[in-house]
């Protein structure tokens, strides 16, 4: 864990600790007592389920048949009735719950009463459309109010949602839809990046004749004549035109507790995505309890998590976790850069946001692009900020604290993963003395440890394989039609733990300190990459022979992506060529996984049985000494591959 050490240093450089403003502690929703009762984890995560809604109460808290749980066995709820249903009863009918603001500007409000006849509209014009109870349904938009509108709708009537990332390409689309054999897509004409209109319905279009199970496409106009959509009779329907004769009441259905409420797409370490299964009534006690504590959550406060809905960021906490908790949020539509650099601190100044939830990678392009922009903003209403999805350098935290937080705002770095759906490792804002990098502890009920390649225990001080021990709600269930695979990449390096596959650091006050993946997955800007997918874009394209992929380091992005091509024979590395693989790659996968170094070598670093040794082609980009090569078969290789790396650099 070479590179590891090196980000272990650059952590421990900074020692400072950050103890909870007095005031923030006063008045703060949880307070220490939560780790004691969280010390009973089946009762702690009873008493949270209890504050929803549930049709039927269940029978028992947790079944666990390591390495397959099922919480609240018996129970029956539904997810869009709890986001909803449940507050329009009282006082919160006319509260906001979104407060949208598109990037050419636009802005719309909308209150939970609003969301709730939307939904029920969209619901009955889906049923009307075919879809029943556990038909799977894809969604493939931007960060406007429809695809809140498009999941809740598809809760509401048991259908579980597939959402596949706007930015994705759509090869990668047709690939989940095919996966998850869904019978319908919502998308949309256009979504707006930078001031350019990115026309998904035109993607979909050109996979849509490989995507046998798809029955129905409906279309939310976004963009309007500024894009000519072409619809096809009797497949596509726009939005509009359903919801708008739809009768206005859908009963929601009665879900099992252990339900499939979403499949997600995530990155592995083969070429093909998983498909991570969430379901009902132990991912919504998940979501709605750490939203609560984490986010210090008080009726009259803003909040604003950054992240696409595409992801599971957006799923927990821009959708279940803030709607639970009938919380006014924002959700931005565009990039923070435009039209300004300042946008972002506008946007928090306009809408008095409380709470911001952002990825480090942000940060570190705010520190590059310098205090003047945050400096012409009020910024006062912030009381609390949070960071998702990569290591936080401590001079990223405390530029964070500094500038963005005026010295007063408590910090939450919190760790996670697709797979674990809720937060799992972090401070609590009242309560945890802060040390910048450090993703402190496991929340309440849950549990975590540090292990030698034995699976045992590091003492404080140690360094090892990030492990989870006790089920928690918002687990995966398992992958979505591959039962083995899920045993094999959880539960199988550690019998009886959960296997992260990120490296991490117990230190002496028994803080954690996540120090990256140790599988071959990378973060590039905090998205998750497998190097398997880009090395299979690669190799699909005709000139290409081989290829191999690593990440590097990277000052903005945390990681970037670099390709060791070999080129059949008769191919020619040239820059066109580099420039024609990036464009394969954007093609096959989106802009996320376009290689930022394309490296042409005609051998690669391989073991007898001819295994790619990624680990020495990270030592030659980072310039380090390459580590033990004797198992390697052509040690001369190494030499070669130095001398490339380092011309191109130069070039
Ligand atoms: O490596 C860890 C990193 O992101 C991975 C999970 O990625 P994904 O499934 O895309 O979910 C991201 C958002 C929850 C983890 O295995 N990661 C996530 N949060 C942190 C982190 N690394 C360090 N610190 C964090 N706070």
């Amino acid at each position: 864990m070479s590179d590891n050490n090196e980000t272990l240093e650059s952590l421990l450089q900074e020692k400072r600790l950050f103890p909870p403003p007095e005031s923030f502690k006063r008045a703060a929703v949880a307070t220490s007592e939560i780790y004691k009762e969280g010390e009973d984890p089946e009762a702690f995560w009873a008493r949270t389920a209890s504050e929803l809604h549930w049709f039927e109460r269940w029978d028992k808290v947790l079944e666990w048949n390591l390495p397959f749980a099922k919480w609240f066995v018996g129970g029956k709820i539904n997810a869009s009735y709890n986001c909803l249903d449940r507050h329009i009863g009282g006082p919160s009918r006319d509260k906001t719950a979104i407060i949208w603001e598109g990037e050419p500007g636009e802005q719309r409000t909308i209150t939970y009463f609003d969301l709730y006849r939307e939904v029920n509209a969209f619901a009955n014009a889906l049923k009307k459309l075919g879809v029943k109870k556990s038909d799977r349904v894809t969604i493939y938009m931007p960060m406007i109010p429809e695809i809140v509108i498009a999941m809740l709708a598809c809760a509401r009537i048991g259908a579980p949602h597939s959402v596949v990332f706007g930015g994705f390409s759509a090869e990668a689309l047709r690939e989940r839809i095919n996966d998850a054999e869904a019978k319908l897509l919502i998308t949309v004409d256009g979504g707006y990046r930078r001031g350019k209109v990115i026309p998904l319905k035109q993607s979909a279009d050109e996979i849509l004749k490989d995507t046998p199970t798809i029955e129905s496409v409906v279309v939310v106009r976004r963009v309007g004549d500024i894009l000519r959509t072409a619809m096809r009779q009797g497949r596509d329907y726009w939005y509009h035109d359903v919801v708008s004769g739809a009768e206005e009441y859908c009963k929601p259905e009665q879900m099992d507790a252990e339900d499939m409420l979403f499949l997600l797409y995530s990155s592995g370490t083969t070429g093909k995505p998983k498909g991570v299964v969430h379901t009902t009534g132990g991912y919504l006690t998940g979501v709605y309890t750490t939203f609560k504590y984490i986010f210090d959550y008080k009726p009259e406060d803003v909040f604003w998590c950054t992240a696409d809905v595409g992801w599971i960021t957006g799923h927990s906490y821009i959708i279940y976790g803030p709607l639970l908790n009938g919380a006014t949020q924002v959700m931005y539509e565009g990039a923070p850069d435009y039209p300004g650099r300042g946008r972002w601190w506008s946007i928090i100044e306009k809408h008095k946001v409380s709470i911001l939830y952002t990825a480090p990678t942000a940060i570190r392009s705010f520190i590059k692009w310098g205090t003047a922009w945050l400096e012409q903003y009020d910024l006062s209403s912030l009381r609390l900020l949070g960071t998702v999805g990569e290591p936080i350098n401590p001079e990223a935290w405390v530029w964070y604290y500094k500038y963005v937080g005026n010295e007063g705002c408590p910090i939450v770095d919190t760790w996670w993963q697709t797979e674990t759906g809720q937060v799992i490792l972090t401070p609590l804002p009242g309560v945890t003395v802060c040390k910048p990098g450090s993703v402190a502890h496991p929340f309440p009920g849950t549990g975590a440890e540090v292990v030698d390649e034995h699976g045992n225990p590091v003492k404080p001080g140690g360094s090892g394989y990030l492990v989870l021990t006790k089920p928690w709600p918002a687990m995966l269930r398992t992958l979505y039609k591959d039962e083995q695979r899920y045993i094999e990449t959880y539960w199988s390096r550690f019998p009886g733990k959960y296997l992260t596959g990120d490296g991490a650091k117990l230190d002496e006050d028994g803080y954690f300190w996540i120090l990256g993946r140790v599988d071959d997955i990378i973060k590039v800007a905090g998205h998750r990459i497998s190097t398997a997918e880009v090395e299979s874009a690669l190799v699909d394209h005709q000139a290409v022979a081989e290829a191999a992929v690593i990440g590097i380091p990277h000052e903005i992005k945390g990681e970037a992506i670099a390709a060791f091509v070999i080129l059949k024979e008769g191919q020619e590395g040239t820059p066109q060529m580099q420039q024609e693989l990036r464009a394969h790659v954007r093609k096959k996968i989106g802009p996320i996984a376009v290689p930022e170094t394309v490296i042409f070598v005609s051998e690669l670093p391989k073991t007898r049985s001819g295994k790619i040794m990624r680990r020495l082609l990270r030592d030659i980009a980072s310039g380090r000494a390459p580590g033990d090569v004797s198992t390697l078969a052509e040690p001369a290789v190494m030499a070669e591959l130095k001398q490339k790396y380092e011309s191109q650099e130069a070039e």
